[in-house]
């Protein structure tokens, strides 16, 4: 059911734990499977992603997205890091199961979140970037449909 890969994610996570005085720190959760997931972003001051670290309460797939999408936004600019879609974490994943795609969305939420977190704390805009939903179960059909 799972990829190799999901599986490695899910049982070695990479960057897992907190971040002291973060730039940004993003928390959504999603009240239908009742997981949640935080993220920590340190932003040095030409606004690349030093740093990042997550916390997930939920399922495997939560734990391996988040742990994906910690790898894909290290060392990124802001900006690409916007780029960065729940679609991309699957399939660096090699794919998930149509039924855990939601999972991945989560990850996508919380570091836009974390983002919005930073934008507000600098008082600064991010183009592209809207004020998060703490609970991503709204408009989740839409997205699965999407994919
Ligand atoms: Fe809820 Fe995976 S089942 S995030």
């Amino acid at each position: 059911m799972y990829s190799e890969k999901v599986m490695d994610h899910f049982q070695n996570p990479r960057n897992m734990g907190e971040i002291e005085d973060a730039s940004g720190v993003g928390t959504v959760g999603n009240a239908k499977c009742g997981d949640i997931m935080r993220i920590y972003l340190d932003i040095d001051e030409n606004q690349i992603i030093r740093d990042v670290k997550f916390k997930t309460f939920g399922c495997g797939a939560a734990v391996a997205t988040s742990s994906m999408a910690t790898e894909l936004v290290k060392g990124k600019k802001i900006q690409e890091a916007m780029q960065i879609t729940n679609r991309a974490v699957a399939e660096a994943l090699d794919g998930l199961p149509p039924v855990k795609m939601h999972c991945s969305l989560l990850a996508e939420e919380a570091i836009h979140a974390a983002l919005w977190d930073y934008a507000q704390k600098h008082d600064i805009t991010i183009e592209g970037l809207q004020k998060p939903k703490s609970d991503i179960h709204e408009g989740e059909e839409e997205e699965a449909e999407a994919y």
